[in-house]
């Protein structure tokens, strides 16, 4: 029989997280408490305003087809807002909205990509990057940041990272997992290397708006040079809390964005026509402003206290995290012990046998780094307190 699967598809990782999960679900289903630190995912509900203007959206019958890169109302208020929050000047015919950011990247890497050209990625990293590099042909060549730089690439680990095959860099500021956050001075520094080495640059700023410490910077607003270089990735999920609404997109040269448009009108044409009039009233509405600062104001606390209380545990460390709602936990001396006669050899074995203590937590192995646990923020302060009250218990008994 012929080979079923095709090659590109057969080489993608299944996502690690998920047996953390499928098991943490199986032991509440059974009974026990299980405090799950895994949410990807605001937990607040989308504004009431935004729900509202879906709801006139469908009473007006928009529930057709529009163009397949969205609707000019929706494009026009995504330049506004890349012109207010980050002194980028686009035209709409420079905008694609698209199924969430990650259909933005999706559709980035693959009109880029060429067989066989490497993107670095600095790692710790968002686990669909690699796997959608991939999936276009290309080579992931991963460039390890450590705690002591704030998991931050250097313009040196960049330049020695490039090879005659590097097409492309990917920037997460701020960085699910590590919350790093680039300063404009450094990505500065790191620009020069992008536009001496002839690089492009995906810039993902999908957590601009959940930013505690410093403040977001685009690398395409530094110059001329690096606005032509680069594609801008955002979206609605996290900073309006529209995860289910499935709304991103992405801004670039003219020359890029004709030919996303082509891949995304034979791939999925539009995004769903309520939330782009939904859109367009999430980024025009100025309450919005007064629902980012209260979700701030709550991760914020959330965040000092888990940095906090993890830094009071023994053989636990974390680094703080600037942005995003994501604490990677430093588990590093656990690795190598025994829990309860299992081996704990890594981040996935730890993950496995803290559910025994009742806490899900995603393995640092999904982001290229087995030293961590990620915890996220977005779940309420009393679990997270008792949660983290499990992992010391969790720790104890470990280490004794
Ligand atoms: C770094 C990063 N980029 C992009 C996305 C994709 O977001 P969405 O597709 O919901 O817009 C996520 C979601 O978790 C993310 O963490």
């Amino acid at each position: 029989m012929r080979k079923l699967i095709a090659n590109r598809a057969a080489n993608i990782s299944p996502s690690l997280t998920l047996s953390i999960t499928a098991k943490a679900k199986k032991m509440r289903e059974e009974g026990a408490s299980v405090i799950g630190f895994g949410a990807g995912e605001p937990d607040f509900n989308t504004p009431a305003y935004i729900i509202e203007a879906a709801k006139k959206a469908l009473d007006k019958g928009y529930t057709k087809y529009t163009e397949s890169s969205g609707i000019l109302p929706l494009k026009r208020a995504i330049c506004d807002k890349l012109k207010r929050d980050n002194s980028l000047i686009y035209d709409p015919k420079q905008i694609i909205v698209s199924n969430g950011a990650k259909h933005s990247l999706f559709n980035a890497i693959f009109a880029l990509i060429e067989e066989g050209d490497e993107v670095i990625i600095p790692s710790p990293y968002w686990l669909t990057y690699p796997e959608l590099v991939k999936l276009a042909g290309g080579v992931p060549r991963f460039v390890k940041t450590d705690s002591e730089n704030s998991f931050k690439m250097t313009p040196k680990q960049l330049r020695e990272a490039v090879t005659d095959r590097t097409k492309l860099v990917i920037i997460n500021s701020p960085s699910n997992p590590t919350g790093s956050v680039y300063t404009r001075g450094e990505l500065e520094a790191l620009g020069e290397v992008i536009i001496k080495k002839d690089l492009f640059v995906i810039s993902d700023e999908v957590y601009e708006k959940l930013i505690y410490e410093g403040k977001h910077v685009s690398i395409a607003s530094l110059s001329d040079e690096l606005y032509r270089r680069t594609v801008v990735v955002n979206g609605l999920s996290k900073s309006y809390s529209m995860t289910g609404w499935r709304m991103g997109y992405l801004a670039a040269a003219r020359e890029i964005v004709a030919a996303i448009d082509a891949i995304q009108s034979h791939a999925t044409s539009n995004i769903n026509t309520m939330t782009q009039y939904a859109s367009v009233e999430a980024l025009t509405n100025p309450q919005g402003e007064q629902f980012l600062s209260e979700m701030l104001k709550t991760f914020d606390e959330r965040r000092r206290y888990m940095v906090g209380r993890i830094k009071s545990i023994k053989g636990l460390n974390c680094c703080e995290p600037c942005g995003a709602f994501y604490v990677m936990m430093d588990v590093s001396k656990l690795k190598g012990k025994a829990f309860r006669g299992r081996q704990m050899d890594g981040s996935v074995a730890i993950a496995e046998c803290l559910l025994d203590y009742g806490v899900a937590a995603v393995p640092g192995i999904a982001f290229g780094a087995d030293d961590y646990l990620r915890l996220s923020c977005a779940i309420s302060l009393d679990d997270i307190k008792e949660g983290l009250g499990r992992i010391e218990r969790f720790a104890r008994e470990v280490l004794g």
